[in-house]
């Protein structure tokens, strides 16, 4: 079995526990299936910016790309602007190795309540295949005039034809992989933004025309924040630009349950470069240090990394065991409406996977 080579960047505040948790998983995994992983850490993000000047070192891409794979928790500190704890760490790595999928599974599981009342396990099953290296999130802008009354910042959204071909590409893919009956929905704004969105928009007729047996829909995206809420079971595959694709996430995260579950990866579809694989929530400093944040979504983003690793029935075995866990009601966090710490709900997956 060759060699994996993982690295591990925990980050901050309740990055560094939540991967904790997914690391004890993955390893009780190794012991189990001898998959051939091997786990490196990097104590990049907020400390080490405060030590050293800048969230990592200056090799730090290239350090990386000699992994197959990255595990990341969160970055973000408060007394450091999210703009530097980001640009300097988390969208680089999404932009340096092209991981133009951000892919985000959002499912009512049993033993899960969602906010909607209404809604019974499995009727909310939504993956946001959210495009993650240009549109809204291009580096390209500036601010003039800094620190002046007549101070200017300009922000400028990218939408290539190949950047919004290849991401609404791969949810077709997907739907025609899984046979989806539901629509592929597309989300949008180009009745307010008329370049950018349009690009996207005749990208995704022209995807469109080479799946004809799947249906399609398209949204603008403040429709799509309310029909998420109104009638969730519509939607199957959602493809959204990177601001609309991140905002959805936390609206499908919520009606799910909680934003403790909700997994994502950040892949490169072509495989020569590394995926990452990190939680959808961030660093949580409200509730850093205290022991409590949900590792769940840590442990699935884990599970994640696995199958797009070809560990597809290890990364089921993890999934089962959460769901075990959850189906259960004995050992679940605070955001879940139990009261264990994030130990505690680690260990109840750990033990959960002896019985799958
Ligand atoms: P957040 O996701 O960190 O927290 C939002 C709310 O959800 C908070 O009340 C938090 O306590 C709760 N929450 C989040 N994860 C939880 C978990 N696992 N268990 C229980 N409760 C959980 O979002 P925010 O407050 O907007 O951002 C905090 C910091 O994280 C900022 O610096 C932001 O830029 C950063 N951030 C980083 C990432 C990332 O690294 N991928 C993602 C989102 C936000
Ligand atoms: C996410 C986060 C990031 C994003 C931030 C922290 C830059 O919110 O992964 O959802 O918007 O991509
Ligand atoms: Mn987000």
């Amino acid at each position: 079995m060759s060699k994996k080579r993982i690295a591990i960047i925990r980050g901050d505040g309740i990055g560094v526990e939540v991967i904790e948790e997914g690391l004890k998983v993955l390893c009780a995994m190794e012991d189990r299936a001898r998959l051939g992983f091997e786990f490196t850490e990097f104590p990049w993000g907020s400390d080490y910016y405060l030590e050293h000047g800048a969230m990592m070192p200056t090799d730090a891409l290239d350090t990386l790309a000699g992994f197959d794979a990255i595990y990341l928790g969160a970055v973000g500190h408060p007394e450091i602007h999210d703009h530097v704890t980001l640009n300097e760490l988390l969208l680089p790595i999404r932009r340096r190795f092209d991981q133009y999928v951000c892919l985000r599974p959002n499912t009512l599981f049993p033993g899960m309540d969602s906010p909607l009342k209404n809604a019974a396990p499995w009727d909310i099953d939504i993956t946001i295949v959210r495009e993650n290296t240009e549109g809204e999130y291009a580096d390209v802008g500036g601010i003039q005039f800094k620190n002046q009354p007549n101070e200017i910042g300009v922000q400028t959204g990218v939408f290539t034809r190949r950047g919004c071909e290849r991401v609404i590409r791969y949810a077709f893919e997907l739907a025609r992989k899984r046979g989806s009956q539901k629509p592929v929905a597309s989300i949008t704004k180009s009745n307010a933004q008329g370049y950018g969105m349009v690009v996207w928009d005749c990208a995704f007729e022209r995807v469109a025309a080479d799946y004809p047996e799947l249906p399609t829909m398209s949204l603008l995206v403040d429709a799509a924040a309310m029909e998420f809420v109104r009638r969730p079971e519509a939607f199957d595959l959602v493809v959204a630009s990177n601001l609309f694709g991140d905002i959805l996430s936390d609206m499908a995260a919520i009606i799910t349950g909680s934003i403790g579950l909700a997994a994502s990866g950040n892949i490169n579809p072509d495989g020569e470069q590394p995926s990452m694989f990190e939680p959808v929530h961030g660093s949580a400093p409200d509730i850093a240090g205290k022991g409590v944040a949900n590792p769940l979504a840590a442990i699935l983003s884990a599970a994640m990394m696995l199958e797009h690793l070809g560990q597809a029935a290890e990364a089921e075995a993890i999934q089962k065991a959460v769901l075990l866990v959850i189906e259960r009601r004995e050992m679940l966090p605070s955001d879940m409406g139990g009261t264990a710490t994030t130990q505690q709900v680690g260990d109840a997956v750990l033990s959960a996977l002896g019985s799958v």
